[in-house]
Formats: structure tokens, C-alpha cells, sequence
């Protein structure tokens, strides 16, 4: 309950924050001349209303966020009847994402390679009350891709929300890895999800609030060793999406990237090389159920970028503050 309110003065800047009558409050937010406005919740939410310039802040602080937005103050996009293509929709997080929209109310093209896996996703879809095509194929080639964006068209009508999921990674060190790893790894994370795109965009700019959602990682925010290959190909994604968000705003198509932590699934078991064992041994896991929930919840909102899991976002605000640290910390494993 918001019971008090208060105004300072912090730097220039007109500082404000709202909780319960005598204890922190649980949002605190500054009042920059100019117009901007810094906005920080309890639960480590970070909001940045008007030009970021003149907050004079950098691009880092929003990252530290859960979720990371410019708030333009327009309404949340609605997932009701919205047509979404999820690729990797067979197991883990595209799975359970898949699952969670159709609650939601969504209509859905899967897309993976395991026919009887997609055609039990799509089973527990129309329990639900809702349509799912499956697509089956591999997604780093332009047939399937092509068979996808045709099924959007055909059997629902049009796409609005592009879900690029699919993904793969591979364990161990650079200098003693297979030259043969490489580039599969890119064709997954990387050449596919942008051909999709680029293959997508003339049905996304005729969609409803159309969005592109690229599942990246953690680990293309910040690189660890014993996963270069994929830290690289996760890296492109990110850089690629940051570069293309402000020219397909222009076409009315927004852009989220969501980061996970380490999560539920069958990644660690679905390796091009390597085991799942890492020098720094088994991470906290979160459930896939959770990240599905969490990137339904990004996408209402109309989010920029999601950080899943509070390690996550902790370690990425340590590399932020001390790089040098985390340097040192992860030299230990190299
Ligand atoms: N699990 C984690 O700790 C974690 C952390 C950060 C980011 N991520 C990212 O999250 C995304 C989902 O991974 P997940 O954890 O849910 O792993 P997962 O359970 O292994 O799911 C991967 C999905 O991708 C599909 N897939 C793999 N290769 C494919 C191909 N060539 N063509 C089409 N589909 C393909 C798989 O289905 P088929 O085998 O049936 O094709 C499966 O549905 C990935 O991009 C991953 O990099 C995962």
C-alpha cells in the first residue's frame, strides 16, 4: 500500500519515493531538469521515462534491471488472438513459452525438428481452447523457414509476435575444441533467427502491435570461458537486435531480448560437444514454466530487454561496477 510520498533533492535532480508510512521505500525515483525521470523499484526494477541523453547516465544503469524499457506511457500489448510463430517450441523454455501464450489467448506456429514432441505441444495447446500449426524442420534451413512464415499466412491469417527460440551450445575450451563446432553453433543462434526476420517482416508489418522477441542469454551480456563459441553467437544476437530496434520502430515492429540464466531444459543434455559439467560446477537452475512466464509478462509490458533470474542480474551489475573483478573471478577457470 503507497501511504507516503516525499520530495529532495539529490544532485540537481528532485528525488521522490513511495512505501509503507516508516520503512524504505519500495519506489524511488528522480526528477531530472529537462524532463527526465529515473524510476527504481524495490524489486529491482529500473525505468527511464524521457530522452536517456538527458538523464546523463550511460547506456549501463538500465541494464542492471529485471526488465529494461523507455516506458512511453502507451498501453500493454495484448496477447488475445495474437498470431505467434515460437521456433525450438519442443522442449524447454519455447515449450513452456508456447504453452503460457496460449493461455494468454494466443494462436501459435511451432517449429522444430521432433514431430511427436511438437505434436504433443500442440495436444496441450488445443486443451487449452486454442490453434497450434507445427512446423517441422530444422530452422537453419530457408525451407523451413519459409514453411513457417507460409503457415502464419495461411492457417492464422498473418503474424504478430516472431518468437526466435531455437538455440544450441557447445562445452569446453576454444583451443581444444572440434574447428567443426563453430559454425553450426551460429547457424542456430544466429544466421537462422535473422533469416527468419528478414523473412518475417512483410507479414509482421501488417500485424497487430507486430514484436520480435529474441531469445539470447545472460551469456550475451556477459561472456564466460569453456562457451565461447556460443557467448559469440549469443553476442551477435544481442548486437544485432540493438541495431535493428530503432530502424523497425519505424516500421511499428518493437524488438525484445530476453537473457536467462541458467534454466531447466534440455540444453545441457542437447550439447554439440562437451557434458553438461562446468569447472564452476551445477548453477541454480530456474524452471522453464518460470521463464516462459516471465517473457509473456516482458512482452505485455512492451520490454526492451529481459534479465531472468536475480544471480543473473546481480552478476551482470558486479561486471558493470567491476569489471576487473569479474575478470579476475572468472580467470580462474580458464
Ligand atoms: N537452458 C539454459 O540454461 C539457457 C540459458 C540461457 C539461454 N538459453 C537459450 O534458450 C533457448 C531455448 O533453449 P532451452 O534451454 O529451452 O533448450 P532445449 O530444451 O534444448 O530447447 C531447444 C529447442 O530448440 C529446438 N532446436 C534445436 N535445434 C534446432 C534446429 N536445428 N531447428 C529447429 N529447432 C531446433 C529443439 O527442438 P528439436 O530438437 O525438436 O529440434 C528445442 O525445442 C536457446 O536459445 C538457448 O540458447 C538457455
Amino acid at each position: 500500500m503507497m501511504l507516503g510520498s516525499r520530495l529532495a533533492t539529490a544532485g540537481g535532480a528532485r528525488q521522490w519515493g513511495e512505501g509503507a508510512r516508516g520503512t524504505e521505500p519500495r519506489r524511488l525515483g528522480y526528477l531530472f531538469e529537462g524532463g527526465g525521470e529515473l524510476e527504481l523499484h524495490s524489486d529491482t526494477l529500473i525505468r527511464l521515462r524521457g530522452e536517456p541523453e538527458s538523464l546523463a547516465l550511460g547506456g549501463g544503469v538500465g541494464d542492471c534491471g529485471r526488465e529494461v524499457g523507455y516506458d512511453c506511457g502507451m498501453s500493454r500489448r495484448s496477447l488475445r488472438d495474437r498470431r505467434v510463430l515460437v521456433t525450438g517450441a519442443s522442449s524447454g523454455i519455447g515449450r513452456a513459452l508456447a504453452v503460457e501464450l496460449a493461455r494468454h489467448g494466443a494462436e501459435l506456429v511451432l517449429v522444430a525438428r521432433r514431430a511427436d514432441r511438437l505434436g504433443e505441444v500442440a495436444d496441450e495447446i488445443a486443451r487449452l481452447g486454442r490453434r497450434a500449426v507445427c512446423v517441422v524442420g530444422d530452422a537453419t534451413e530457408e525451407e523451413t523457414r519459409r514453411r513457417a512464415i507460409a503457415a502464419a499466412r495461411d492457417d492464422l491469417g498473418g503474424l504478430d509476435v516472431l518468437i526466435n527460440n531455437a538455440g544450441v551450445a557447445a562445452h569446453g575450451r576454444f583451443s581444444e575444441a572440434s574447428p567443426g563446432r563453430l559454425r553450426p553453433i551460429f547457424e542456430l543462434n544466429f544466421f537462422a533467427p535473422v533469416e527468419l526476420i528478414r523473412e518475417a517482416l512483410p507479414l509482421l508489418r501488417e500485424g497487430r502491435q507486430p514484436l520480435i522477441v529474441n531469445v539470447g542469454s545472460i551469456l550475451g551480456e556477459r561472456a564466460c570461458p569453456h562457451k565461447s563459441e556460443y557467448c559469440a553467437s549469443k553476442f551477435a544476437l544481442h548486437g544485432f537486435s540493438q541495431a535493428v530496434r530503432p530502424e523497425l520502430a519505424r516500421l511499428g515492429i518493437d524488438v525484445l531480448v530476453v537473457a536467462p540464466g541458467p534454466t531447466e531444459s534440455e540444453h545441457f543434455d542437447a550439447l554439440l560437444e562437451g557434458t553438461g559439467e562446468l569447472p564452476w560446477g551445477d548453477p541454480h537452475r530456474t524452471s522453464a514454466e518460470t521463464v516462459g512466464k516471465l517473457i509473456v509478462r516482458a512482452i505485455a509490458r512492451k520490454r526492451k530487454l529481459l534479465v531472468v533470474g536475480l544471480r543473473s542480474r546481480l552478476w551482470l551489475m558486479l561486471d558493470r561496477c567491476a569489471p576487473g573483478l569479474v575478470e579476475w573471478l572468472l580467470r580462474r577457470y580458464g
